[in-house]
């Protein structure tokens, strides 16, 4: 009868005890919960008072999840630049502090992800995986950490690995106006990573949505999204996301190199984080300055690029490219933020709207664009014959205007400009096509001993195809030292010379008939200005008296007149032929 009364009082008395070590053991502490009201809201900006504790850069918590950074830390209010929606926020509503800074997650899982700056997924690939968060903003790593320049990113867009290289850590910006193809050249560099074992973060910073989702289809279609990340602040965010996007993709971009990986990195574009910064500062009324932006515009670009580097052995040997683009206003490269950011990178790749509606596209000014550090990552190979070619390529660019006037010009001259729109015919590429180091050199080697030279204009891309073709078909033991760092050796050349020649033989214009060349001289004595100009045509295709398949003797004999109507004789006879013709040339024009 008594056992279950007793059996009861015991289970009550040991939960009692139970209760009461519980209560005995609890020491209560003391949290201190800052929180502080909104005193007022406007666009992306909010004041808030009473979090007086709050650091800069601290991220704030606003009711619904919205976070805010503390920008501007006074005595009395704090000026919060807002990330997100910031519609139902009213004066009053509470505001909590997070005792942590701007972070996001990084790791392998967002390789083929698109998100936003915070981390969260704007694909239908569901949540991001990955708990490792770095923060936003990270100091850039110190000198002695560093190393020099010296490994090639190849971007497949022939003009810039000829005449502009990119070196592995380099910062190289893409400036030009609107619609110039400056995104294009970005993506292009980044479809050609592939199987190059670097791995791409592209970061579009307040871009046309369709801009943006044309962008993420072409690396999609071209097999890129494997290696890339893609980070995205849309045009319509508040400017406070617009702000943290570049900053957000570093951090994403600067784990893989510090797991020493290469990466490369695109800014597209900093003309819009610049004005995004510089609303962000009107409205926290910080005092503007030359074109409205405010003191520090130049700071917060150079500590993003400085994140950019090659690191030491040490450290794992990583590397970051960064390619940010800038858009400039009626091709004023000299305005505020171009100059500076031509001042804090390493070059730059200026793409001209005149160039781009002539057709010439990548519409990569030669003239204007220059790699300050990439010549020294340069191949050899590359490096033994380019140099030539950006002269020449110069030397066109600045006679070609007096060409299109059909003033008479003398042969050298002419010869200049012959040579130079045969460059110019070759660095002509689609986009999405990036060619193969072998195929570029077996083109720039072909340009530069003046093959391309008796190929007639309109057969020029006939020409590159043919070359590339061929080229690509190289040994691979050549190809294969093509990208050591070696210099080109007599046999390689040879090689790479025979493949040339054989792939443009088709072209070449055959060997002058005989007959036709000697008729010429015996007119010249009868003076008559008018029988001059007759042999032209026939005399026209035939400016290469060597057999074109004689490798050696390319050098010199290429360049003759042609569109001045001179009869086109072998050196030798030049003298001649060549005073008639003129005379019979200035009734022309
Ligand atoms: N190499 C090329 N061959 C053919 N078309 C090209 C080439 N490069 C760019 N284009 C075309 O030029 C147009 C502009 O290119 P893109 O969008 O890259 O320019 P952008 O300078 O980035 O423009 P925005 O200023 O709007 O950002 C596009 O329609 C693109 O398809
Ligand atoms: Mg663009």
């Amino acid at each position: 009868m008594s056992t279950p009364a007793s059996v009861l009082d015991a289970a009550i008395a040991h939960a009692f005890t139970g209760l009461r070590e519980g209560r005995e053991s609890f020491a209560p502490k003391l949290t201190p919960h800052e929180v502080g009201t909104i005193t007022s809201i406007s666009t992306g900006i909010a004041t808030v008072s009473g979090l007086p504790g709050v650091g800069f850069e601290e991220l704030v918590r606003f009711p619904g999840g919205l976070l805010g950074i503390a920008f501007n830390v006074d005595e009395k209010e704090v000026g919060v630049v807002l990330l997100g929606d910031y519609e139902d926020l009213r004066a009053g509503d509470e505001v909590e502090r997070t005792g942590r800074v701007t972070d996001v997650v990084v790791g392998e899982g967002l390789l083929g992800r698109v998100i936003d700056p915070l981390g969260r997924p704007l694909d239908d690939k569901g949540p991001v995986p990955g708990n490792e968060r770095w923060p936003v903003e990270r100091p850039a790593p110190a000198i002695m950490d560093r190393e020099a320049v010296s490994v090639p990113l190849q971007t497949g867009i022939m003009v810039i690995d000829a005449l502009v290289p990119v070196g592995r850590g380099q910062r190289e910006l893409i400036l030009g106006d609107r619609q110039s193809g400056k995104t294009a050249v970005a993506i292009d560099t980044i479809l050609n990573q592939r199987g190059k074992n670097v791995l791409c973060v592209y970061c579009a910073i307040c871009q046309r949505a369709s801009a943006v989702a044309k962008a993420v289809a072409r690396l999609r279609d071209g097999g890129a999204m494997d290696y890339t990340v893609v980070v995205v602040a849309e045009g319509n965010e508040a400017p406070g996301l617009a702000y943290i996007t570049p900053y957000a993709a570093t951090s994403i971009a600067e784990y893989f190199m510090e797991k020493g990986r290469d990466v490369l990195i695109v800014y597209d574009d900093l003309t819009h984080h610049a004005r995004a910064y510089r609303e962000l500062s009107l409205l926290l009324r910080r005092p503007p300055g030359r074109e409205a932006f405010p003191g520090d515009i130049f700071y917060i670009h150079s500590r993003m690029l400085e994140r950019s580097t090659h690191l030491s052995k040490e450290r794992g040997g990583g590397s970051l490219t960064a390619l940010p683009i800038i858009e400039t206003e009626a091709q004023d490269i000299s305005a505020y933020i171009p100059t500076n950011l031509i001042s804090i990178t390493d070059g730059q790749i200026y793409l001209s709207p005149t160039l781009f509606e002539l057709g010439v596209l990548p519409a990569v000014d030669a003239g204007k664009s220059v790699s300050r550090v990439g010549g020294a990552a340069q191949r050899e190979a590359y490096r033994s014959i380019a140099g030539d070619l950006k002269l020449a390529y110069s030397q066109f660019a600045e006679l070609e205007t007096f060409a299109k006037f059909g003033t008479r010009l003398d042969d050298s001259t002419r010869r200049i400009i012959d040579h130079g729109q045969r460059i110019r015919a070759c660095f002509i590429q689609p986009e999405s096509q990036p060619v193969a180091m072998a195929e570029q050199i077996g083109v720039l080697f072909a340009l530069s001993v003046g093959l391309f030279d008796k190929v007639p204009l309109e057969k020029m891309a006939e020409g590159v195809r043919n070359l590339r073709g061929a080229a690509a078909k190289m040994p691979p033991e050549v190809a294969a030292r093509l990208s050591t760092a070696d210099k080109l050796s007599d046999a390689d050349r040879k090689v790479i010379l025979d493949i040339a020649t054989l792939a443009l033989a088709p072209l070449q214009p055959p060997p002058p008939p005989k007959p036709a060349a000697e008729p010429a001289p015996e007119k010249k004595p009868a003076g008559g200005p008018a029988p001059a100009t007759k042999p032209a045509p026939a005399a026209k295709p035939g400016p290469a008296p060597k057999p074109a398949s004689a490798a050696p003797p390319q050098k010199e004999p290429a360049m003759k007149p042609e569109a001045t109507g001179k009869p086109a004789d072998p050196p030798a006879s030049a003298p001649q032929p060549a005073p008639p013709a003129k005379a019979a040339d200035k009734p022309a024009p």
